[in-house]
């Protein structure tokens, strides 16, 4: 075992500031690298308060690795319905399956191993190796990025393609080969609760040798470019609905959604009023149509999505069988889909859509 004393006082202080400061969290009790794992992901969509109810929905679901795997891929989506970012969940479907089939569900141990499955970057195969089979490789996320910028006051701009390389090697000569996963753990906890975007300087253990807190840059420390600017889509969605059934479909496209389903969608380069916003669609609106409420500006990481929504009545006498590829659904049915956040939102914020597809 290695010398404490040889430890770096960074190390040093951040593993006595841990036990003292910790939070209990269910996914620090336990061993098992499926847990680890859908711990990490979830992370990754949201904060710690908001991902525990879905933590412990999703492993009540799929308690073991195999459960996941031989799930059907909508029953996954709609539990994790309201987390966002469809394709994280997709490649949890791909890797469970993966590590079914080829591993005979015993998940790698290796950090080299565990980099290679999809969805598993390198900060989460250095999470699943260090927390489940100690290996020593350190996590390296914003976190790790604006705690060691500013401890050592480095300027490297972290949205540069080197800074990942850079802070990985710094962590990798902070990280004690025998606490490993407590390292890990405590330097994600420290991120939180200590050295957060707006950090808690006045009691901090490490600031007796933080480089920004002496030279006054834990405000401009870590340096971070401004990324592409997203771009802008606008959606005009038309909720066409007849007795007890509505017209949708599923996004097969890969820009965003893939495999979520949504109502009759029309996109436009800006917000526009009918009947351009329908487009193709047109004959829809020989139907009674009613603007609805809609959520404005919807953010995702690379893209905002302008929308607009109406809805269109069809009488039940007539026969609109076929409509593109878009089918009748039933609303009973399309309440179990998954869907985008912004669709149930558009859901939530109308009352009449209540009514009418619940
Ligand atoms: N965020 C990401 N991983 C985490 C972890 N293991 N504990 C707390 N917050 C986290």
């Amino acid at each position: 075992m290695m010398n404490k004393d040889a430890l770096h006082p960074f190390s040093e202080s951040l593993l006595a500031w841990y036990p003292a400061n910790a939070r209990e969290l269910p996914w620090r009790q336990t061993r098992d690298p499926y847990v680890i794992w859908l711990s990490e992901i979830i992370l990754q969509q949201t904060r710690v308060a908001q991902g525990l109810p879905y933590f412990h929905k999703l492993l009540h679901v799929f308690p073991t690795i195999n459960h996941l795997a031989k799930a059907d891929e909508a029953l996954l989506f709609r539990n994790w319905q309201g987390l966002g970012y469809y394709s994280r969940a997709r490649n949890l479907h791909k890797t469970a399956r993966l590590v079914v089939e080829k591993f005979n569900g015993k998940f790698p141990q290796t950090y080299e191993q565990l980099v290679q499955l999809p969805g598993i970057g390198p900060y989460t195969a250095a999470a699943i190796a260090s927390f489940a089979f100690d290996e020593s490789v350190p996590v390296v996320d914003g976190n790790v990025f604006r705690i060691l910028s500013r401890y050592f006051g480095i300027e490297t701009d972290i949205m540069h393609s080197s800074a990942r390389k850079q802070f990985t090697e710094i962590a990798q000569s902070l990280i004690p080969r025998a606490y490993a996963a407590t390292f890990n753990q405590a330097i994600m906890e420290f991120g939180s609760l200590q050295c957060s975007p707006v950090p808690a300087c006045e009691t901090c253990p490490l600031r007796v040798s933080c480089v920004a807190f002496a030279t006054n840059r834990t405000q401009t420390l870590p340096i971070k470019s401004k990324g592409k600017a997203p771009r802008n889509r606008y959606f005009n969605y038309f909720i066409v609905v007849q007795k007890h059934r509505v017209l949708v479909h599923m996004r097969h496209k890969k820009d965003i959604w893939q495999g979520l389903w949504e109502f009759v969608q029309h996109e436009t380069s800006q917000l526009c009023e009918l009947p351009e916003a329908i487009g193709p669609f047109g004959d829809l609106l020989a139907f009674p149509t009613t603007e609805l409420r809609s959520p404005g500006k919807h953010l995702l990481s690379h893209q905002r999505i302008f929308s607009r929504a109406w809805l269109i009545q069809v009488p039940d006498f007539v026969d609109l069988a076929m409509f593109g590829d878009f089918q009748w659904m039933d609303a009973q049915d399309f309440e179990k889909c998954g869907k985008p956040v912004l669709i149930l939102n558009i859901i939530t914020d109308n009352l009449v859509l209540h009514e009418l597809l619940v």
